[in-house]
């Protein structure tokens, strides 16, 4: 990918030299009142490459900021982060930075907006953000349906074995049709489980009623009986959801109640034919008792776009044959990146310019 051109770099002024023979001497001056504080350039500290929209739309808005983009394939840690965005006023960040309290303090008082490229805020302390006076915004919305188009793709790809099928055909493995080959499970009239029933599932939800003529079933904090109404769905409770899907699919926020949800307990209550599908955070999956479930056949597969040590991925995971892994690209569409990044800078601008940003978390 072209990295994004920076468009404006900071214009540093020398002071001139004082030239003037006129000046009076020293002794005579009245008092030297303090000088006026110098008022620098806001600056912001993008932690990793953008589209261009974004910079254009910051760039032609605020001539005067200064921006600094970390341009290296990689992303930045504690103190490196700290060091590169240190004297920032603002911040745009991505999910995978550990905006900890410590990041925060250190980027305090200079730094008065986070916004981080992401719907999810569980990376980023928001009780130190808000202790610290550091406004925090996100970009709901404009990924719901991208989101929603990988969560489809997982269950499709797991439930028609199309990566199995992909890699054992470059493999020469396909040598002919057999009525026994490569059998998957039909995805018409299934039933899908919802976890998290917000703008993601409730997409997802939507797209397999209407597409697949799919039973929706969804647990949730937030009642929404618009999907009862519109998809003939039912809220269920977890354990209910579990025992009756044939696909899973995660879209919940990580909180402390969600980390790990689904372990041990909740896979085995999954059926032997079911699939996990998870495009919200990787956490919410206890990994390794996914893997040992997976071996044992205890469930019939799973779709994975987030991780729980992302990007690391738990021992034996890629080994396995039933599961499909994806490189956490859930909002990844050029038109999808671009709001996103659109959004960014105008939370930017508006905080800078003292307006409430239209996103604002915290
Ligand atoms: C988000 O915004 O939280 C998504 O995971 C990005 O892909």
């Amino acid at each position: 990918m072209a990295e994004p051109r920076i468009t404006k770099k900071l214009m540093s002024r020398r002071a001139s030299p004082i030239t003037s023979s006129f000046s009076k001497p020293e002794s005579d001056a009245a008092p030297a009142a303090p000088p006026p504080p110098v008022k620098q350039p806001p600056r912001l500290f993008v932690s990793r490459a953008i589209p261009q929209p974004a910079l254009d739309l910051l760039n032609n808005a605020m001539p005067t900021l200064r921006i600094d983009i970390n341009t290296d394939e990689r992303n930045l840690f504690g103190e490196e982060l700290v060091q590169r965005a240190k004297g920032s006023t603002a911040l745009i960040s991505t999910l995978a930075d550990n905006i900890d309290r410590e990041v925060l303090q250190a980027l305090s008082p200079a730094l008065k907006v986070v916004a981080t490229y992401a719907v999810g805020t569980n990376n980023i302390d928001l009780k130190a953000a808000r202790e610290l006076g550091i406004r925090v915004t996100n970009t709901p919305g404009v990924l719901t349906e991208a989101t929603a188009e990988v969560a489809v793709a997982l269950i499709l790809a797991c439930a028609r074995r199309v990566v199995e099928g992909d890699r054992a055909t470059r493999a020469g493995k396909f040598t002919g049709w057999a009525p026994l080959y490569m059998r998957g499970r039909t995805v018409f009239g299934s039933t899908v489980g919802i976890i998290g029933a917000g703008r993601i599932g409730g997409t997802v939800a939507r797209t397999m009623r209407a597409g697949f003529g799919c039973r929706i079933l969804y647990h949730t904090t937030t009642p929404h009986p618009e999907l009862d109404t519109e998809l003939h769905a039912r809220q269920v409770s977890l354990d209910e959801l579990l025992e009756l899907s044939d696909f899973v699919s995660i879209h919940c926020p990580l909180t402390d109640e969600t980390r790990h949800l689904i372990g041990n307990n909740a896979l085995s209550r999954m059926k032997p034919t079911a699939f996990l599908i998870n495009t919200a955070r990787g956490p919410i999956v206890d990994e390794p008792a996914l893997v040992q479930m997976l071996r044992k056949n205890r469930i019939a597969g799973a779709g994975f776009d987030v991780y729980e040590h992302e990007p690391n991925l738990s021992p034996g995971l890629a080994d396995l044959d039933n599961v499909v892994l994806l490189p956490h690209i859930g909002s990844a569409t050029v038109e999808t990146r671009d709001r996103m990044g659109l959004i960014c800078a105008q939370s930017v601008l508006d905080v800078l310019a003292g307006k409430e940003p239209q996103n604002r978390v915290v």
